[in-house]
């Protein structure tokens, strides 16, 4: 189960314009799987709820985020160095089905700053693995990494590398085939690749952590449509960072 945890920080390092990587010494390690997150509370009581971060690697006692700075919260996360205390909750989250893709041919996918989570699924899936990652331009966070554990695969948006446009025209230009798909990455990818698993006979996994905002069950910013009916024909809404962030793609409506 979840703990709250006063860490360490391990190290910090700026991967690309805004983006940065953090490995912090934690027990939380032992129970975690990918596709999970971690909540990191800011030292200012003042803004008391934590920022959800997916976790990007998990090691023997420590865990790396890799991270985007995107408002105060995660402003002050880039400043902490190797020493300082970290306050953490986790992990949290379902993550990724392993079992989904035993015996399958596989696609792992990420756009922008859903990138990171599938770098410790690619490392825990065995069989063969097309990595195909989403990007700006050419600071390819993570590729190094990607490389040494599948086939990757790259698009950048301004054609610095690989497939000029999205991870969709990648996986058409390099004539690409899976039998099941986990993603993760931002609202219109994800549901581009929901409507592909669906015309390719794909079964689908994706991530919508981009849609929290406190992780922890507290905001309800994260709510969003299933599938799921009761028997009064009630719609069940789902709170991603409770019921997910991992969904099939065709039990959520995007
Ligand atoms: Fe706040 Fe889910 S992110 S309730």
């Amino acid at each position: 189960g979840k703990k709250k945890e006063t860490a360490r920080v391990i190290s910090q390092e700026c991967l690309a314009p805004g983006i940065y990587s953090m490995w912090i010494e934690t027990g939380l390690a032992r129970e975690a799987v990918p596709g999970q997150f971690i909540s990191i509370y800011t030292k200012d009581g003042a803004r008391l709820l934590p920022r959800p971060i997916s976790i990007c690697e998990i090691g023997d006692s420590c865990l790396r985020v890799v991270y985007r700075v995107a408002g105060k919260g995660t402003d002050e996360f880039s400043g902490y160095q190797a020493g300082d205390p970290i306050d953490i909750l986790g992990p949290l989250g379902n993550g990724f089905p392993l079992e989904a893709a035993r015996g399958k041919k596989v696609f792992l996918i990420g756009g922008g700053i859903g990138v990171p989570p599938m770098l410790e699924l690619a490392k825990q899936l065995s069989g063969e693995k097309q990595l195909i990652m989403g990007y700006r331009d050419s600071r390819m966070f993570l590729k190094k990494e990607f490389e040494e554990n599948g086939t990757l695969y790259v698009a950048t948006e301004d054609g610095s590398y690989g497939t000029k446009g999205n991870v969709l025209d990648a996986i058409r230009e390099n004539g690409l085939s899976a039998d099941v798909l986990f993603a993760c990455g931002p609202t219109p990818m994800l549901r581009a690749l929901k409507a592909y698993a669906s015309e390719h006979g794909i079964e689908a996994w994706i991530s919508l952590e981009e849609k929290m905002a406190c992780g922890v069950g507290a905001c309800l910013a994260c709510v969003c449509k299933s599938r799921d009916v009761d028997s009064h024909s009630h719609v069940h809404n789902k709170r991603i960072c409770k019921d997910g962030p991992v969904f099939l793609a065709e039990e959520v409506e995007l």
